[in-house]
């Protein structure tokens, strides 16, 4: 049965993947709207082979929408998700609003697929944020197998993790550094280009930002409350694609071998790693793509059960649209 689907932040850099990757996965529409801010109304977008008008969020009724792919940030979100649920869809959400609260599923579809079941609650499923998507995906099969005690990340985020106008000002800034023009500083706190910035989000009263403090409560509510994580979030002046270095301490012993033969196993996860030259995967290499890959599988000698490796994927789709799209396929196919 197809399906009546609104794409809501559809101009943006996670809309635009999510418009993508349903027309690609061949989601069973009946019918798509794409819906942005009044700035947008009027504009084209590509649906496959049809061009979409993007239409007005503000003045939008969702009487008759079933799936509700969201991403216009996390205070458009907060205004609009009541509305559409209350109207009887289902809203699948990719801001960082909802996810904590104990009334909506935080999912993963490799990792946590069973809690959708819990939609019904408020009518609302959340998209975890992207760095904790791909993290928990590798993590996983190697919890199953050895269970994990400790996490310790440190992240290499890209510019599209911040939206269009953050990509905008990686690109002015390094073509201001080649041609000697002013840099000017809207989005990231300090200059991207040619840098890297230890702060995405706010900071906490504890010293964390806020995006490590969601990668610490997101892991817990998709995988295990009892893992312990900590992270250093890093942004880096890359466009798309995220990366992480993860040592992990596991109750039971595990050697990188097994580790590694768990994971080509995996759902959505490819093993690639030679100990040579080129024999691991770069962000710049995994844009377009759907799985996480995990490179540079090793053993901790540092600590009793320990292993060390590196997680790349591609943030806007892993990492936002592909995992919000894979929802909402599980929810056709179990529950509507
Ligand atoms: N990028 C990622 O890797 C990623 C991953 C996971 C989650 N997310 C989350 O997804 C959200 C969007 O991210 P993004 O990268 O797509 O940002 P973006 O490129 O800046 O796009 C923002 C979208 O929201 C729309 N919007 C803004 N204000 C609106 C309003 N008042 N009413 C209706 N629509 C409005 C924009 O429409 P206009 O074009 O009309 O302004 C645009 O379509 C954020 O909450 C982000 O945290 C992003």
């Amino acid at each position: 049965m197809p399906y009546n689907v609104a794409v809501v932040g559809a101009t943006g850099n996670v809309g635009r993947e999510v418009l993508q990757i349903l027309a690609e996965r061949r989601f069973p529409v009946k019918d798509v709207v794409a819906l942005a801010s009044e700035r947008s109304v009027g504009a084209e977008l590509s649906f496959g082979d049809q061009d979409l008008k993007v239409r007005s969020l503000a003045d939008f009724d969702f009487k008759g929408t079933d799936i509700v792919l969201s991403s216009p940030g996390a205070k458009v979100s907060a205004e609009f998700t009541p509305r559409a649920a209350k109207a009887g869809a289902v809203v699948i959400d990719n801001t960082s609003h909802f996810r904590m609260d104990p009334d909506v599923p935080l999912v993963v579809p490799e990792v946590n697929p069973q809690a959708i079941a819990d939609y019904k609650k408020r009518n609302i499923i959340a998209n975890p944020n992207c760095s904790t998507i791909q993290l928990v995906v590798a993590l996983r099969p190697l919890h199953a197998l050895a269970t994990i005690k400790r996490v310790v990340v440190s992240t290499y985020q890209s510019v599209s993790g911040a939206g269009k106008e953050a990509m905008d000002e990686l690109f002015t800034q390094t073509r201001a550094v080649y041609v000697n023009d002013a840099i000017k500083r809207e989005i990231f706190p300090k200059q991207i280009g040619f840098n890297v910035i230890p702060q995405i989000d706010v900071f906490m009263e504890d010293g964390q930002t806020k995006e490590e403090w969601k990668m610490m409560v997101e892991t817990k509510k998709i995988l295990d409350p009892r893992i312990k994580l900590t992270a250093t979030c890093v942004r880096v002046p890359v466009f798309i694609g995220h990366a992480e270095a993860v040592t992990v301490e596991f109750e039971k012993p595990i050697t990188a071998d097994e580790a590694r033969a768990a994971l080509r196993k995996a759902p959505g996860v490819s093993v690639v790693d030679h100990r040579v030259e080129e024999g691991y995967v770069t962000p710049l290499e995994v844009v377009g793509e759907d799985n996480v890959y995990v490179s540079r599988m090793r053993e901790d000698p540092t600590v009793d059960n320990g292993l060390s490796f590196w997680c790349v994927a591609d943030n806007l789709r892993k990492g936002a649209a592909l995992n919000a799209v894979q929802i909402a396929e599980l929810l056709v196919k179990d529950y509507l």
